[in-house]
């Protein structure tokens, strides 16, 4: 027999520096439900997760905790590893950098690395990002209140100055050109690839700096003893090393390596698209068949991030609702690549919209009706067939297996709910069309009543198996209500044609699937159990807050998680203004300067929208700019204000974008409020 074909997944291995919050539950669960629905299809799937323990972030948590780094992180993988069971994530290893098995092969590379000539010892000067333990020149900097800032997170950087190694990225830099442009598959969405091309490539690859003398909590370089190595060379290795490369064992990595998908975030993507595949390439190993940058969850505007004390912790939604109902809502709630909101009432309107109302009615209306007209058995199909009501139906549901699995394969989990729903959505129509209940009034429509009910429980049964790699406990219960105990029935090769489902199977109507929700009772209660666990779980959250950020916080209680209160609100400006002129600014592919009249005075603004208008449709037209942001110095010209715009996201993960227009008879300067 031939052997399954393999299929490996990986999460970036996370920082425990704090509990691991929604943000890293969306990934974690990205990643499984990925592996749930290849596993299914017959793929022999190997999922990897795990924890990045090195670095001047821990080293710092650590110290200000009082413990050593490897207490700090052993409490925090414990509550990670127990979350990631909470969340019914079914990893096959977890991976943690300060296990022997990792560093020592970290050693051996970085070894490699240097006796080739790759790495060279130099002095570093410049600034690090500890958040992001990322090195930037000063000139990569941007500017926030008057200080200079990580272009990626937005915080303070520090000065750096110690002798390092560096490695020669700069020698891969036109093979690493060539084989992004050679390969459109290797980055998704391809926006990003562009993005690493434009931003980082093209403008010159600088030699990256891999090891530190000042960073003691790190892995040491075994030839050079005060230097240990950086931490992101140290992390990006943990893919091969959790698989035995470079050791003895090393079959894990022959059957498994190179990996189908590195599933991250897209602030990480630099890091797995560039330097990443550059060691690999140096290494002479292949590089991963895709690494995907997925959008963020954000909370209002901002990423959650600790330190802006804005983060959102999945356990209390489990507790209170289930873990498949967050599951659902994180691969429903927006397409994998774009970001999106979590706010808890998205979240409760979806569990009453797509899962008590659309789900959970069909399948107790269904067990319902076999129950009744039936005694409970599901009959025979019968021939009593209405060509026009049930080939569409029929057929729609014979396709949906196909349609999810192209939407799956490209990583589009909330399509692929899309498509299981359409499908729910026409059975509750044909409920409605077919009417069973006046069917069942007539003794001589009990065949037509028979093929109707089984053309229900079939499309319920074809969703139950679908949607099990995304919500693994839900299945059970609705193949316990529909009465199908055969593994086979569950299993994705029984969806290769519609109507397997048998005569006899004794149907049993349980508890709703899913309760309906009050949801202003539920955001009362859901907004008090999330801050008790925020405070318990992150005590240092409470140092960081200033005084008068803890007052304001008191007034707004009575604020629904995800709202803005009228005073928020009232401190922005937003402003009609008309475009006097528009044009593309040098050197950047990117950036549009616009001047523009708010009637009584002029503003430049600069907006990064250039592939999406033609500055010279814009000019006389009237925008929307938010007129009190701070201005920002972007590539030496002040930009004064931020012109609004609306996104779409593409089905290929592209986005489009459009600037707001108000109404042309609105003067100059219009406040708008
Ligand atoms: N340790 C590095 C990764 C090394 S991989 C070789 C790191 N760790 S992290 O703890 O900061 O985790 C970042 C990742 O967590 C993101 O790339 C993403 O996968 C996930 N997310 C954390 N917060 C998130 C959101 N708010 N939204 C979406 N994903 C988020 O970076």
């Amino acid at each position: 027999m031939a052997d399954k074909k393999t299929f490996y997944i990986t999460t970036p291995i996370y920082y425990p520096s704090g509990n691991m919050t929604i943000g890293h539950t969306y990934t974690t669960v990205a990643a499984d439900t990925m592996t749930r629905f290849k596993k299914m299809q017959g793929y022999d799937t190997y999922f990897l997760t795990g924890t990045d323990e090195h670095g001047q972030k821990i080293e710092k948590k650590a110290a200000e905790a009082g413990v050593s780094p490897i207490q700090y992180v052993d409490k925090i993988v414990d509550e990670t590893k127990q979350l990631w069971k909470l969340m019914n994530i079914e990893y096959d290893d977890f991976i943690r950098t300060s296990e022997e098995r990792h560093t020592k092969i970290v050693q051996k590379i970085f070894r490699q690395f240097y006796e080739q000539g790759d790495i060279y010892k130099a002095e570093y000067e410049g600034m690090y990002c500890t958040p992001c333990e990322s090195f930037w020149t000063p000139t990569q900097l941007v500017e926030k209140d008057g200080e200079k800032v990580c272009p990626d997170c937005g915080r303070p950087c520090q000065p750096m100055k110690e002798e390092s190694y560096f490695f020669r990225m700069s020698k891969y830099q036109d093979w690493m050109i060539d084989y992004i442009e050679t390969h459109p598959d290797f980055i998704q969405p391809a926006k990003r690839a562009n993005e690493m091309l434009n931003n980082f490539l093209k403008p010159g690859l600088q030699d990256l700096c891999v090891s530190r003398t000042s960073v003691k909590w790190g892995i040491p370089v075994d030839f050079d003893e005060k230097h240990t190595v950086y931490v992101w060379i140290d992390a990006l290795s943990n893919y091969i090393t959790a698989l035995g490369y470079g050791t003895d064992h090393d079959e894990l990595f022959k059957k498994y390596w190179p990996a189908d998908v590195h599933l991250v975030g897209k602030e990480i993507v630099r890091f797995h698209t560039i330097y990443w595949p550059i060691m690999l390439h140096a290494l002479g190993l292949p590089l991963p068949k895709q690494v995907f940058g997925h959008g963020w969850l954000l909370f209002g505007a901002d990423r959650m991030s600790k330190s802006k004390g804005n983060v959102v912790y999945p356990q209390p939604i489990v507790a209170r609702y289930g873990v498949d109902s967050l599951r659902y809502y994180l691969m429903r709630e927006m397409p994998f690549g774009a970001d999106g909101n979590y706010t808890n009432e998205s979240f409760l309107t979806r569990m009453n919209a797509d899962l008590a109302n659309d789900l959970g009615n069909l399948v107790s209306r269904t067990v319902a009706m076999i129950e009744k007209y039936f005694d409970g058995v599901t009959p025979a199909w019968t021939g009593a067939v209405d060509e026009a009501l049930d080939n569409p139906i029929k057929e729609h549901c014979a396709a949906l297996p196909g349609l999810v699995s192209e939407q799956m394969d490209k990583l589009q989990f909330s399509q692929a709910l899309v498509e299981i729903w359409k499908v729910i959505g026409e059975c509750n129509k044909y409920i409605d069309l077919t009417q069973p209940w006046v069917l069942g009034k007539d003794p001589e429509k009990k065949d037509r009543l028979a093929n109707v009910l089984l053309t229900l429980a079939e499309c319920v049964r074809f969703v139950a198996v679908l949607i099990q790699p995304f919500m693994p406990s839900t299945p059970a219960r609705i193949f316990e209500q529909l009465g199908v105990q055969d593994e086979a029935l569950k299993a994705w090769d029984s969806l290769a044609s519609f109507g397997a489902l048998p005569q006899g199977l004794k149907v049993h109507k349980g508890e709703a699937l899913f309760p309906r929700i009050d949801v202003t009772k539920e955001l009362e209660a859901l907004s008090g159990k999330e801050e008790k666990k925020e405070e318990k779980n992150a005590p240092e959250k409470k140092e960081e807050k200033k005084p008068e950020k803890k007052e304001k916080e008191k007034k707004k209680v009575e604020i629904p998680e995800g709202c803005i209160g009228f005073d928020d609100f009232e401190k922005i400006k937003l402003r009609v203004v008309r475009v006097i002129s528009c044009e593309r600014v040098e050197k950047s592919e990117k950036l549009l300067k616009f001047r523009l009249s708010l009637g009584d005075e002029e503003r430049t603004v600069l907006s990064g929208i250039a592939k999406f208008h033609d500055p010279e449709d814009l000019v006389g037209k009237k925008l929307i700019l938010l007129a009190n942001l701070a201005p920002r110095k972007i590539m030496g010209i002040e930009s004064q204000g931020m012109l609004l715009s609306a996104v779409k996201v593409n089905e290929d993960g592209s986005e489009t974008l459009r600037l707001l227009t108000a109404d042309p008879i609105m003067p100059d300067g219009a406040e708008i409020g």
